[in-house]
């Protein structure tokens, strides 16, 4: 008998697809304007305040009329609510309007259409959110798979009787994000269709993608979706072209006088494969390690990190072919959350031979984390799936986040989480909000240290065995605090609360999370230093960065967007951190809210 089909969401396999690219994901202001934007065309076409509460049959071309009715119900009421957020973005703020504008024309025009056809009283030729859904089934797979999603507007087009799916999104994106997308709401629509999208960049663009063209990206797609789904096995690495990479290395080493043979089979993680050197008679291992940049430049990958691991010699290159680690590798290894206890297991990701990793703020020797890199490193992605396991492996009894964001954008979802330790505690600074969180958490800390003296407990998990009562985990996360060091006294004030919270907080149960860009002395100072005791490190501007945050070269070899080391009392590994999609974080930063 055939298994029941595994659901699977479009937004899942849009998502990958804009992995597959590597595209950075937008600021936070400028998903902020394409969700007005998408909020405004999508009151215009549907709903009381849409096109036909100010146009007629006889003033479809009226124009002015719909843009303005656009500003006044829509975009203006939306605007008004998210105005601190956006003020800085007066340029991309015009750009949305105008394309605005231009939605408005095109759907006038497209009005006039439908009229001159007779079909305007029929309102089926333009369906907006559009539920669809489809089951597909391919030999090889274990289970079909049931895709489900939502079309921003589908329509036929009054003009040409094509199908016209029309994205509501501002904003262009690669092409093979585009076909992929265009593939698979044909395949969901009519397989047999021309598929015309429209987007507003902010101008119009509509492109024609012809049934035949999506013909080969329907069924990659549906590969892709079956993986994503689990119904079919991950594609089998093939071996073959890292062992020819580690043959070249082994060729160019010679071309520099340098003779090295491998030792054992290369290792292939997620994001490098690591290739264990043994230098021949003569050959130091400075002279290899030294080589890393020409060896980039010969073998065409980003310079490879060459270091002494564990007495051996281990060259890490970039896999041609890299994988993006998706969250639910992590969340299949969380156990179930401790109802007293909770959690505080903070995954790193998944290291060389493909095993997830972690640690716990629990323990005495890593109560406290510093995470450095560059931007477009991937900090904030890592501490959002930080956040995510953390949440899934408690309850508000046991966990609670103070949150400081100053992009805006990092846990937005959080807003009135019960997982904020009280309603401020999600917190866009402000320098002063900022010390007036961590006074308020040394406070907590000194009530904790009397209310375990007078009940017994040398710290929260021991109160709470001996208790039996639940006490949260308080784990503060600062997704940026270089701006704070900036100024002299507010880097003052900062440091000495760091250093009061630095050696006792654990012992109460809580925790400091510091992110930064500028992993330089000036920012992360000697006193910063000693209190973070972990270090997760992303690839860093320069190696004197990667000497302030690991004590060693290194991190400016690493390859951004998630690739970092970990360090901890003196050993060094390397992972590939996971990514976070945007269904997920909506499901995991939700969780608990009405
Ligand atoms: N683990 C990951 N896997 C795949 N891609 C990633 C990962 N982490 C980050 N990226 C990619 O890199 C982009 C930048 O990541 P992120 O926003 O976390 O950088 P950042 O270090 O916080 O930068 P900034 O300092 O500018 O805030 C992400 O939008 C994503 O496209
Ligand atoms: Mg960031």
């Amino acid at each position: 008998m055939m298994p029941p089909a595994v659901e699977l969401t479009v937004s899942k396999v849009r998502e990958a697809l804009w992995h597959a690219e590597a595209r950075p994901e937008a600021p936070g202001p400028t998903r902020l304007l394409g969700t007005l934007f998408h909020q405004t065309v999508a009151g215009l076409l549907a709903g009381p305040q849409a096109w036909d509460a100010v146009l007629d049959r006889d003033s479809l071309d009226d124009v002015p009329a719909l843009v303005r009715h656009a500003y006044e119900r829509h975009f203006g009421p939306c605007l008004s609510a998210e105005e601190s957020k956006l003020q800085e973005n007066g340029a991309e703020l015009l750009a949305t309007w105008e394309a605005l504008k231009n939605f408005c024309g095109w759907l006038s025009r497209l009005l006039e259409a439908a009229n001159k056809q007779g079909w305007l009283e029929s309102r089926d030729w333009l369906v907006p959110e559009k539920p669809i859904a489809r089951e597909f089934h391919r030999p090889g797979w274990r289970a079909p798979v049931r895709l489900l999603g939502r079309a921003d507007c589908v329509l036929r087009d009054p003009g040409s009787g094509r199908l016209l799916l029309v994205e509501l999104k501002l904003g262009s994106g690669p092409d093979a994000v585009h076909l992929g997308q265009a593939a698979l709401y044909q395949a969901l629509l009519d397989p047999s269709a021309d598929i015309a999208l429209v987007r507003f960049q902010p101008e119009l663009v509509e492109r024609l993608v012809a049934a035949q063209e999506l013909k080969e990206a329907r069924e990659h797609l549906l590969e892709l979706a079956a993986r994503l789904a689990g119904v079919a096995p991950p594609a089998p690495p093939s071996t073959e072209i890292y062992e020819e990479l580690g043959k070249k290395l082994i060729r160019t080493l010679d071309t520099y006088g340098l003779q090295a043979s491998l030792a054992g089979a290369p290792v292939v993680g997620p994001a490098v494969v690591r290739f264990t050197l043994l230098p021949g008679r003569g050959v130091t291992v400075n002279r290899i390690i030294a080589r890393a940049a020409d060896l980039g430049v010969r073998l065409g990958v980003t310079a490879p990190l060459i270091q002494v691991e564990d007495n051996r010699l281990v060259a890490d290159l970039e896999r041609p072919d890299r994988q993006v680690v998706d969250f639910s590798r992590i969340e299949e290894a969380l156990r179930e959350p401790d109802p007293l206890q909770g959690s505080a297991h903070v995954p790193l990701g998944v290291d060389l031979d493909n095993r997830v990793g972690a640690f716990s703020l629990a323990d005495a020797d890593s109560p406290h984390l510093l995470v450095a890199g560059t931007t477009g490193s991937g900090k904030t992605e890592w501490l959002r799936s930080a956040v995510a396991a953390l949440l899934l492996s408690n309850t508000p009894e046991t966990l609670r986040l103070v949150l400081i964001d100053p992009k805006f954008s990092s846990f937005q979802e959080l807003d009135g989480s019960p997982y904020l330790w009280h309603p401020q505690a999600l917190v866009y600074p402000a320098e002063q909000a900022l010390t007036d969180q961590l006074d308020r958490l040394i406070e907590e800390m000194q009530a904790r240290f009397v209310r375990f003296r007078e009940e017994g407990g040398d710290d929260l998990a021991g109160w709470r065995a001996r208790t039996g009562r639940p006490l949260p985990r308080l784990i503060c996360i600062i997704d940026e605090f270089a701006d704070l060091m900036a100024d002299r006294r507010t880097g003052r004030a900062f440091e000495d609360r760091v250093a009061r919270l630095g050696a006792k907080a654990r012992a109460a149960g809580i925790h400091l999370v510091l992110a930064t860009q500028h992993p330089d002395r000036t920012t992360v100072t000697g006193r910063l230093q000693a209190n973070l005791p972990v270090r997760v490190c992303f690839r860093t501007a320069t190696w004197q960065q990667s000497m302030v945050a690991l004590k060693q070269r290194g991190a400016e070899r690493l390859l951004g967007k998630g690739d970092l080391l970990f360090s901890f009392k003196g050993t060094l590994r390397r992972y590939q951190a996971a990514l976070l999609g945007e269904e997920d974080r909506r499901r995991i930063f939700r969780k608990g809210i009405g």
